[in-house]
């Protein structure tokens, strides 16, 4: 971190000390103000619920500039890794910190698709589950359950230990994934295919059954790999959040990443691709594009608690760049399914272009995020609806590993531990039940 020549003075109204505080400057975005000394020069904590104004880390992994809509991995803006590089060379950057030469390329390859496959008791452990359990829950217990069976990688401490957890945790999920499926539709789970790129054998693994070979269609293959690339990271969010604040406890990885399944889950965060979608059937089924106007009024009705789902982001106050690129492929799929007319599509356009144009989301800088075109690309790819997250979860595993493994390596970590303002009843004595 870089000290910045100017200081930050703290100064209180009843005359008690003020105190000067250190300001660091990142390499783009805003300073920030150390408070570290705080509360030990001050007997006062900081008070910012939600993180309005908080930055809970140091990170060299991802950058997000929220007023311009712009999303740099490592440096990298984001439109120019959709185009140019698959998801896996993205994992290597992400993980390492750079993107990868022909030769690393090979071998990361090499190393992923070595791990693809689950213990065989993984399967016996998936049917203790109902069929029509949801498959995050299935997530959260099969991710957790991998530090059951991979007792080798799950010190957190040892450097080797988080490298090969990352590359078993990025190589196995789509097998977990593709399975939860397989167990909910009651067919046989597909072994996974290491000849096929990471995105292929995904969709082979979820589509393809022993009766029947599977022909990957390239397009579609392409919007899945341009799914997980999208999905891949976006800094200090919910999830991220909570498997650093999970893993600083020294919990093994396995166990961290499935926190942040759970944390992902949430409409507000990973689980709005499902919601959007559902939203746009609702309202296709209440009559489509005539209906729009009514469910806007609906939205901006304060008592109706109605959220026009897949709008808005803490951080964009723009248009997401990933939303643009997944419009894009939504163009791409359909025009390869021959659903170029599709319902569905047409009414997130017409939807979008009311809300752009409303008093109410522009005023509140509200504008389409990536989930918004998500659903309908997956839905298009024969996806089912239940499974979006699960698949963001997919595709997020890789940021949350290399976020957690930031902060092991960093020497300045400590276990997470916030503070609160307590306004609850003081000491007061226990009455006998009679009493109370
Ligand atoms: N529809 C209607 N109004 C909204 C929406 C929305 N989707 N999002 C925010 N607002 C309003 C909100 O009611 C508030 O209005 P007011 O100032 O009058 O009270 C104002 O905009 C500011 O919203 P906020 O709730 O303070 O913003 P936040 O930063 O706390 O919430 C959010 C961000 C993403 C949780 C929220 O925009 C939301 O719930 N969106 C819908 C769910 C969604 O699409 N989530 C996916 C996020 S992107 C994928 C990911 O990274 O997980």
């Amino acid at each position: 971190m870089t000290p910045s020549d100017v200081k930050a003075t703290l100064s209180f109204s009843d005359g008690s000390p003020s105190m000067e505080l250190p300001i660091y400057k990142g390499s783009i975005g805003p300073d920030v103000i150390d408070i570290r000394k705080l509360y030990g020069q001050t007997g006062k904590f900081t008070y910012d619920p939600g993180f309005l104004s908080t930055a809970s880390c140091n990170s060299t992994i991802t950058y997000i500039d929220g007023d311009k809509g712009e999303l740099l991995y490592r440096g990298y803006p984001i439109e120019q890794l959709a185009v140019n590089c698959d998801f896996l060379e993205t994992c290597h950057l992400l993980l390492y910190g750079d993107l990868p030469n022909e030769k690393q390329k090979v071998d990361f390859t090499a190393r992923v698709t070595n791990h693809t496959m689950v213990n065989e008791q993984m399967q016996f452990f998936l049917r203790g589950f109902r069929r029509d359990a949801h498959p995050m829950a299935i997530m959260t217990g099969l991710v957790g359950a991998l530090s059951a069976f991979y007792h080798d990688s799950t010190d957190i401490n040892n450097a080797q230990h988080r490298e090969i957890a990352a590359i078993r945790l990025i190589a196995k999920m789509p097998t977990l994934v593709a399975m939860a499926y397989k167990y909910s539709m009651g067919q046989p789970y597909m072994y996974p295919r290491n000849k096929l790129s990471y995105a292929a054998n995904f969709m082979r693994m979820m589509f393809a059954t022993p009766c029947d070979d599977y022909e990957p269609n390239e397009v579609l293959v392409r919007a899945m790999d341009r799914i997980f690339i999208l999905h891949a990271d976006h800094e200090q969010n919910a999830s991220t959040s909570t498997v650093r604040l999970c893993g600083s406890s020294g919990t093994n990885p396995f166990a961290a990443i499935a926190a942040g399944v759970a944390c992902l889950w949430g409409p507000a965060h990973g689980g709005a691709n499902e919601a959007a979608l559902n939203m746009l059937e609702d309202i296709q089924r209440q009559g489509g594009v005539e209906k729009i106007g009514e469910f806007i009024k609906q939205v901006k009705d304060k008592n109706s608690s109605v959220k026009l789902m897949g709008f808005g982001h803490r951080v964009y106050k723009n248009y997401d760049p990933r939303a643009k690129l997944m419009r894009e492929t939504c163009h791409e799929v359909l025009g390869a399914l021959g659903l170029g007319n599709d319902p569905m599509f047409k009414l997130a356009m017409a939807l979008e272009k009311i809300a752009l144009e409303d008093e109410y989301f522009v005023a509140r800088k509200l504008y389409p995020n990536v989930d918004f075109y998500s659903g309908i690309v997956q839905r298009a790819i024969g996806i089912p609806v239940a499974l979006f997250t699960a698949i963001f979860a997919l595709a997020r595993t890789v940021g949350w590993i290399a976020q957690l493994n930031e902060m092991i390596a960093d020497p300045e970590y400590k276990i997470g531990r916030p503070r609160q303002l307590f306004v609850g009843s003081v000491k007061r004595d226990v009455k006998p039940i009679g009493q109370r």
